[in-house]
C-alpha cells in the first residue's frame, strides 16, 4: 500500500472511502467529523441519536454517500469510551478498521489525522500506521490457488490542514512504516518453513541487512565456531545436514557509543534432538528462530531511525535434530566461558546455544545484554501467549525493559531469579546440567542463562508464549507476531546513557 500526506480536509476530499473514528456517545461532534457531519446535512449526527452507530471500540459501518460529499463512502468507526483511550486501542481501531476496508474490496481511502484526547498528530500517525500495517499483514507467499481471491488496499492520503501538522503527520508516517516494514519481515522469517529459513537464510537475511543499512556482519560457519571454543553450540549444530551459522551485526561500530547487545535465538526447527518431542504440536517448532527475527528486525530499524548506539546483533542460528551425528543426552559440554555442561535433554538446545552467545557478547564489553528467545513451554504455561516472561540480573535495565513495554503495548511479567534454584541445576559430572526440574521451568532456564553473562546487566526475554499465536488479535494475525521488536525499539528510542 501506497500512504501519502496531503493538505487537505475531510468534507472536501474525492475519495473512495472516507474514515472516520468516532468516540462512543460523544456529547458533541468536532473537528473533521463535524466538518463532515455539516457537510452532509447532519447525516452522522442522526445516525448517532437514532443509536445507528455508537462508536463502541472496533465498531465499523460502511455507508454510500450518495454525492453529498465528495467522498463515495464513509467508513464510521468507534474509538469506545473517550476516558479510556489510549495508544494501544487506537492500534487495534486502525487495524481493525483497514481490514473492514480491504475485506470490502476498496482499493483507496483517505483519513484526516488529528490530535485526539491529547495525543499529538506525530505519535497518532505513527501508532496509526503501525496498527493498520501491522493488522493487514498477510502471509501468502506459499498459496498458489485462488490468488486473484487476495484483497490489498492500494492506496492511503492521510490529511493534515495546517504545514504544521503535515509535518508532524509525515514524521509519523516515515517512523511507522520503517517499524511495521521491519516487524513485517520478522513476521515472514517466522511464519516461513524451517525447509526455507534454514540458517543459510537467516545469515544471508543478515548480509542483506547490513548491505542495506550499512552495518558490519559477521558469519561463522560451524568448523569456526568449533575452533573458537563454543563447544555447546556446536554441539547442537552437528546433529543437522543443515549447516549452522553464527551471525552477528553490528551497527555504529568505533563511534564511542554505548553499546547493546542483542542475542536472539536462531533454531530454525527444534525436534528436540534425540530426546525428540511428541509429533503433535511439532510443526510450530519452526518459530523458534522468533528471538533471531526479532533481533535482525529490531537491528534494521536502528539504522533507519539512526539510534545513536552501538548495537551488536548475535545470532546463534541452527536446526536441533537428531541424527548419528547428533549430541547425545550424558554428554558433556565444554563452553566459550569455559565452564562444562551436562545435557540431560537434547530439547533443552536453546539455552545452550545462547550460552556460547551470550558469553560471545561480552567481549563487545556491552552496558547491557539483551535475549530473546523461545526458551521454555513452561513460560507458555506459566504466563500464556500474551505475556514475555521477563528475567535480569540489574534492577535498572529491567525498569527500562518494563517502562518501553508499557508504551509498546507488548506485556511482560517479571519472574524470579532466586538461587534457590541454582541447586536443581548443579551436575555430579559437570559445572552445571542443562535442565532442573519442570516446576519453575522457566526460572531454572533463566538461571541457566545468568551464569553466562557475567556481571554485565542482562536481560532474558522468554518470548515462547507470544512468538505465535493461533487466534487473530486486533492488529496481530494468527501466526507468527514478531514479539520483541516493538518492545526493542522503544527501549532504544528512550535509551539514556
Ligand atoms: N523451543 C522449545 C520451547 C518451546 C516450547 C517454545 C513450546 C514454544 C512452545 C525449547 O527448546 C524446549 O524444547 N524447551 C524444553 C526445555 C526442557 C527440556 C527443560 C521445554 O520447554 O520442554
Ligand atoms: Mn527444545
Ligand atoms: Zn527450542
Amino acid at each position: 500500500m501506497d500512504i501519502k500526506v496531503e493538505k487537505g480536509r475531510a468534507e472536501k476530499y474525492p475519495c473512495e472511502l472516507l474514515l472516520i473514528f468516532s468516540f462512543e456517545s460523544p456529547e458533541k461532534l468536532e473537528g473533521p467529523i463535524q466538518n463532515v457531519d455539516l457537510e452532509w446535512g447532519g447525516f452522522i449526527s442522526t445516525l448517532m441519536r437514532q443509536g445507528d452507530f455508537k462508536g463502541e471500540l472496533f465498531q465499523c459501518r460502511l455507508f454510500h454517500t450518495h454525492g453529498a460529499i465528495p467522498a463515495q463512502r464513509v467508513l464510521l468507526a468507534g474509538l469506545g469510551k473517550r476516558g479510556e483511550f489510549d495508544l494501544e486501542k487506537w492500534r487495534g481501531a486502525s487495524s481493525r478498521a483497514g481490514q473492514f476496508i480491504r475485506d470490502s474490496g476498496v482499493k483507496q481511502f483517505v483519513f484526516q489525522m488529528r490530535k485526539l484526547n491529547g495525543h499529538l498528530e506525530r505519535e497518532l500517525t505513527e501508532s496509526f500506521v503501525i496498527g493498520l500495517l501491522l493488522g493487514l499483514y498477510q502471509f501468502n507467499e506459499f498459496k498458489t490457488l485462488d490468488r486473484d481471491k487476495i484483497k490489498e488496499i492500494e492506496e492511503l492520503i492521510l490529511l493534515g490542514e495546517t504545514g504544521g501538522e503535515i509535518l508532524s503527520i509525515s514524521d509519523g508516517l516515515r517512523t511507522g512504516k520503517i517499524i511495521s516494514e521491519a516487524l513485517c519481515m520478522a513476521r515472514d522469517l517466522v511464519n516461513g518453513p524451517s525447509n526455507e529459513i534454514t540458517p543459510t537464510v537467516l545469515a544471508e537475511k543478515a548480509k542483506q541487512i547490513a548491505r542495506e543499512h550499512n552495518m558490519e556482519v559477521q558469519v561463522f560457519e560451524v568448523a569456526q565456531a568449533e575452533a573458537m571454543g563454543m563447544g555447546a553450540f556446536v554441539a547442537v549444530a552437528k546433529g543437522s545436514q543443515e549447516p549452522g551459522k553464527f551471525i552477528t551485526l553490528e551497527y555504529n561500530k568505533d563511534k564511542g557509543l554505548d553499546t547493546i547487545a542483542l542475542v536472539g535465538k536462531g533454531i530454525t526447527f527444534d525436534s528436540g534432538g534425540i530426546s525428540i518431542k511428541p509429533s503433535e504440536k511439532m510443526e510450530r517448532m519452526k518459530d523458534d528462530m522468533s528471538g533471531a527475527a526479532a533481533v535482525l528486525a529490531t537491528m534494521q530499524v536502528a539504522s533507519k531511525l539512526q539510534i545513536p548506539l552501538h548495537l551488536v546483533g548475535i545470532i546463534p542460528a541452527t536446526e536441533n535434530l537428531p541424527s548419528g551425528k547428533a549430541y547425545k543426552p550424558g554428554d558433556i559440554l565444554k563452553t566459550l566461558s569455559g565452564q562444562t555442561v551436562e545435557v540431560i535433554s537434547t530439547d533443552a538446545e536453546g539455552r545452550l546455544i545462547l550460552s556460547d552467545a551470550l558469553n560471545y557478547s561480552l567481549r563487545y564489553q556491552p552496558k547491557g545484554i539483551i535475549d530473546l528467545a523461545t526458551l521454555t513451554g513452561a513460560c507458555v504455561i506459566a504466563l500464556g501467549d500474551y505475556v514475555i516472561g521477563l528475567f535480569g540480573n540489574e534492577e535498572f535495565l529491567l525498569k527500562r525493559i518494563e517502562e518501553a513495554s508499557e508504551k509498546a503495548g507488548e506485556k511482560l511479567w517479571r519472574l524470579p531469579l532466586w538461587d534457590e534454584y541454582l541447586e536443581y541445576l548443579k551436575s555430579d559430572v559437570a559445572d552445571f546440567r542443562n535442565v532442573g526440574t519442570r516446576a519453575a521451568g522457566a526460572i531454572i532456564g533463566a538461571i541457566f542463562l545468568s551464569k553466562f553473562v557475567g556481571k554485565i546487566p542482562w536481560v532474558h526475554l522468554d518470548i515462547a508464549g507470544p512468538a505465535s499465536i493461533e487466534k487473530d488479535r486486533p492488529y496481530i494475525p494468527r501466526g507468527g507476531t514478531g514479539i520483541g521488536v516493538r518492545l526493542l525499539v522503544q527501549l532504544l528510542r528512550d535509551w539514556k546513557s
